[in-house]
Formats: structure tokens, C-alpha cells, sequence
């Protein structure tokens, strides 16, 4: 579990995928999407909206709906026990089982996706009754006590309801959902976004130490690649469907091979701009360790 994810064997392989929309004209949303994700990894997915990031989350784990078609590709996970599931071969029981268990999501716009009639507690505790139905009432408390205590939100808040929640809370009690079966692969599409940048270094924080803690990977969807600076491990930039650079994160701060990215890059005004705090406070760290902060730059507001 504690393996650096740099040399961790892989735990999801995904080859030639690609996604085309079948509406008038079609559109290729994903297209030959090669990668392998580490286990333990933190794989930040950034591009400019409409580049495919969602499709392609969705696609791996067959969510996706008509219009939308599978042209080719496949996705496979390399479960702990050592065999490997075709995720496009799984019956939609076996499928169903797998994206909790083995793959959770926290969906774009999550955080209002509650249900506003029922307290956070029993949308926590219904995960448990769908997905281990033979868990006391008692375990299943105390299990969803122990998650809201894990995701910051505290066990005091097993009763409330959503919108007794501020937006950040609602962020973490659907983490805390994704967490619940303790996938190996959580997939989080924009889960900060919206959120004030306090809050959203809060969460991001939590999800790392979580994921040191429990060995699970993440893929991490955004278009915020400062962001990802911050917490991946490696990057996979896309535009137009395709992945068109996927390195460390260090490499991609340092000089990003793609003129793309380096587009994307010196597009956020914090990473190039007057405060400049953050090329400064960086230069000569070359290390691992030196994980660019670029949030911290000029202080966090
Ligand atoms: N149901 C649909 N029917 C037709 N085209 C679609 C559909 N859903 C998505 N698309 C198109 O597929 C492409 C990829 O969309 P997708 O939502 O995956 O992008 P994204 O990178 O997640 O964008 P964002 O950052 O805005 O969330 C876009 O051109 C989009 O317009
Ligand atoms: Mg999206």
C-alpha cells in the first residue's frame, strides 16, 4: 500500500478508447484514449471543457448512455486478488457491484445531486443497504459516523439535512459516499469547482491523505491545472478527445513538452502573473518532494 506510485504496479489499463456521440453531425468525444493508471496515483485529467474528460470517466465505467457509442477500446482493472476484469465483459449485476466496490464516482455537480427530504445519514446508510445487505443497523451507523468523522464533516451531522449543509460539507459527505465500500479507484470529475478556494485546498487535502491512508487511486478530472499541480502525481492533458501529453506533474510545471499545455499553463494568471510568487518560490527544487503549491503562492484566499 505504501509502494511510491511511481513504481506501483498498474491498476486500470485503458487502450484505444474512444467515444463517439451518434447525433447529427457525430462527435468523436474520446478518440484512441491510451493510459495506464498506477495503483496509488493520483492521475490529475485536465483540458479545456468539451475536450471529452467526462466522457472518457464515464466510458471506462460503462455509464454512458445513447446517443453515446463505444467505437473501440477497452478498460481493464487489475484487481487486488490478482485477476483482471474487462470492465465491458461484466454483466450489469457484476457491474453494478464493481462501481461501488471496486470503482466509486463523485459526479460533476455532486454536491446538489442530494436528495433534500432525507438527512445525510440515511443516504449515507442506504450505499450499505444496497451494496451489503447483511450489515447490522448498528454496524451501519457506526460505519456512517466513522466516514463523516473521516471526511471532516463529523458524526454530529449523521441527521441533517442537505441544506442545513454549506456547499463544501455536501462536497465531502459525497466523497464520504464514494469512499464507503473502499474502492480502489475513485474518479472525481470537478468535486471542488465550485467551491471557494479555501474550502476547495481543504478538500483536496483530506482526498490525499485519504488515499496515503488507504491506498486507493484517483482520477482526478478538472480544468483547473494549477490545481492538479498541486495534488497529482502524474497528468494527462486532453484536447479534442485525445490525450495529448501525459507526464509527471513536476515534469509538466517544469516545461510541459506539448505547446498545448504550455498554452493551457500560461493561462492561469497565478502560475505566470505580477504575484509571480509561486515561480519564484520554486526555482532549484527539482525533488519529488518539491511538489509545486501553486495555490499557496501570494498566500491562499
Ligand atoms: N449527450 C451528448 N450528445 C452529443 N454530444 C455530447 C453529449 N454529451 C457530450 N457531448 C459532446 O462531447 C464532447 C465532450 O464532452 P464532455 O462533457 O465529455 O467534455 P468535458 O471535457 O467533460 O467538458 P467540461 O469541462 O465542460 O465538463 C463535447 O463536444 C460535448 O459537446
Ligand atoms: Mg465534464
Amino acid at each position: 500500500m505504501t509502494t511510491e506510485p511511481g513504481h506501483a504496479p498498474p491498476l486500470l489499463t485503458v487502450s484505444d478508447f474512444s467515444v463517439v456521440y451518434d447525433v447529427e453531425p457525430p462527435v468523436a468525444a474520446v478518440r484512441d484514449v491510451s493510459f495506464e493508471l498506477r495503483r496509488g496515483e493520483i492521475l490529475g485529467l485536465a483540458g479545456e471543457s468539451g475536450c471529452g474528460k467526462t466522457t472518457l470517466a464515464y466510458g471506462i465505467q460503462r455509464l454512458l448512455r445513447p446517443p453515446a457509442v463505444i467505437t473501440s477500446g477497452s478498460a481493464v482493472l487489475h484487481d487486488e486478488d490478482g485477476v483482471d476484469v474487462d470492465i465491458a465483459r461484466l454483466d450489469p449485476e457484476a457491474l453494478r457491484r464493481f462501481r461501488w466496490d471496486r470503482v466509486s464516482m463523485v459526479f460533476q455537480g455532486a454536491m446538489n445531486a442530494h436528495n433534500p427530504v432525507m438527512t445525510i445519514g440515511r443516504q449515507l446508510a442506504d450505499v450499505f443497504t444496497t451494496h451489503r445487505p447483511r450489515m447490522s443497523r448498528s454496524e451501519r451507523t457506526r460505519e456512517c459516523a466513522e466516514l463523516l468523522d473521516l471526511v471532516g464533516v463529523g458524526r454530529e451531522r449523521l441527521r441533517s439535512y442537505p441544506h442545513e449543509l454549506s456547499g463544501g460539507m455536501r462536497q465531502r459527505v459525497m466523497i464520504a459516499m464514494a469512499l464507503a465500500l473502499k474502492p480502489q479507484l475513485m474518479i472525481m470529475d470537478e468535486p471542488t469547482t465550485a467551491l471557494d478556494v479555501l474550502v476547495q485546498r481543504e478538500i483536496l487535502q483530506q482526498i490525499s491523505e485519504l488515499r496515503k491512508r488507504f491506498g486507493f487511486s484517483v482520477i482526478f478530472i478538472t480544468h483547473d491545472l494549477p490545481l492538479l499541480l498541486e495534488i497529482s502525481d502524474r497528468i494527462a492533458v486532453m484536447r479534442e478527445g485525445r490525450i495529448v501529453e501525459l507526464d509527471d506533474a513536476e515534469t509538466i510545471y517544469r516545461g510541459a513538452r506539448h505547446e498545448y499545455t504550455r498554452t493551457l499553463l500560461s493561462s492561469f494568471p497565478s502560475l505566470t502573473g505580477e504575484r509571480g510568487g509561486f515561480v519564484r518560490a520554486h526555482e532549484g527544487q527539482a525533488s519529488a518532494q518539491a511538489r509545486p503549491r501553486p495555490a499557496l503562492a501570494g498566500g491562499a484566499r
